[in-house]
């Protein structure tokens, strides 16, 4: 387990070979409102260096917000949530830290080749010349196994292949933390199970702090560290995968196998 780990893991890049201490992250009583809307209720928690970290909960439990605030795209109400010890609201913490964000629809652009798609991000941040880039994104094509996809367009692409290019996509970043918002909603078991392996072997293989959004029971099984469940906007479980098997928390258990009930169906009931 990487938290009863007292030497922090080197993380390796996964596209220049070039090794660096993996990050560690801090949500520090992440409190977030919209308006009168409480999203996020002083939710602590850390995500220790070269870790999974699986991030569980129902739909609007407040989870893609929370990643929204690692990256820096929401700023908390109240709380903080600290890279590496650095304040990510302070102006140059993100300069410090490359963080790749797999979105749940991939956002590719349609209009792009995979390889531009590939190409796009180290272009704009002039990540070398074109022959360098060309090695960039070849190699994350590799690692991947999507050689062959480099001429083709998304939409010629299956729904797990498009998870794997916005995989692939997010490696061309040389990122120190991956995170993933939902990388399997939409996808048949086995393309689901797939896609656990390639987050799995990304972090056996390279460390990266790996921090996973998802429904996926079986992802979380298969390849957490330690997963937090997120209800309402409080964290109301963080522990060992295990704990997952036999929930006695009634809302967690609810949430994992709701039961059908058609004399009191849900969607006649009062919603919290
Ligand atoms: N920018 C925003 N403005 C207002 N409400 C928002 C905003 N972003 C998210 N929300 C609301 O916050 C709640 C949690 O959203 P989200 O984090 O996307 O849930 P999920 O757990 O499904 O990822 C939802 O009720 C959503 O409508
Ligand atoms: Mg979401």
């Amino acid at each position: 387990m990487p938290s009863s780990n007292t030497t922090c893991p080197i993380h390796r890049n996964p596209i220049t070979s070039e090794e660096t201490p993996a990050v560690g992250i801090t949500i520090d009583g992440l409190t977030k409102n919209f308006g009168d809307l409480h999203v996020l209720k002083n939710v602590s928690f850390n995500v220790e260096p070269g870790e999974i970290f699986v991030l569980m909960g129902p739909s609007g439990s407040g989870k893609s917000v929370l990643l929204k605030h690692i990256v820096g795209l929401e700023a908390p109400t109240s709380g903080r949530v600290l890279i590496d010890g650095r304040d990510v609201a302070a102006e140059d913490t993100l300069e410090h830290v490359r963080i790749a964000l797999v979105f749940q629809a991939g956002a590719l652009f349609n209009s792009l080749s995979v390889y531009e798609n590939l190409a796009l991000y180290p272009r704009e941040h002039r990540l070398g010349n074109e022959s360098e880039i060309r090695e960039k994104v070849t190699r994350a094509l590799q690692i991947l196994s999507l050689e062959n996809t480099a001429q083709k367009f998304p939409s010629e692409l299956s729904g797990g292949m498009k998870k794997r290019v916005a995989i692939a996509r997010a490696l061309v970043m040389e990122p120190q933390l991956m995170l993933y918002d939902e990388p399997t909603s939409e996808l048949d078991p086995v393309m689901s199970a797939t896609i656990s392996e390639i987050i799995a072997t990304l972090k056996d293989q390279y460390h990266v702090t790996t921090i996973v959004v998802s429904h996926d029971r079986e992802l979380a099984l298969g390849i957490a560290d330690r997963v937090g469940i997120l209800i309402g906007g409080e964290l109301v479980s963080l522990g060992p995968p295990s704990e997952l098997q036999a929930p006695k928390d009634p809302r967690i258990a609810d949430f994992f196998s709701p039961k059908i009930d058609l004399k009191n169906p849900r969607f006649k009931q009062r919603q919290g």
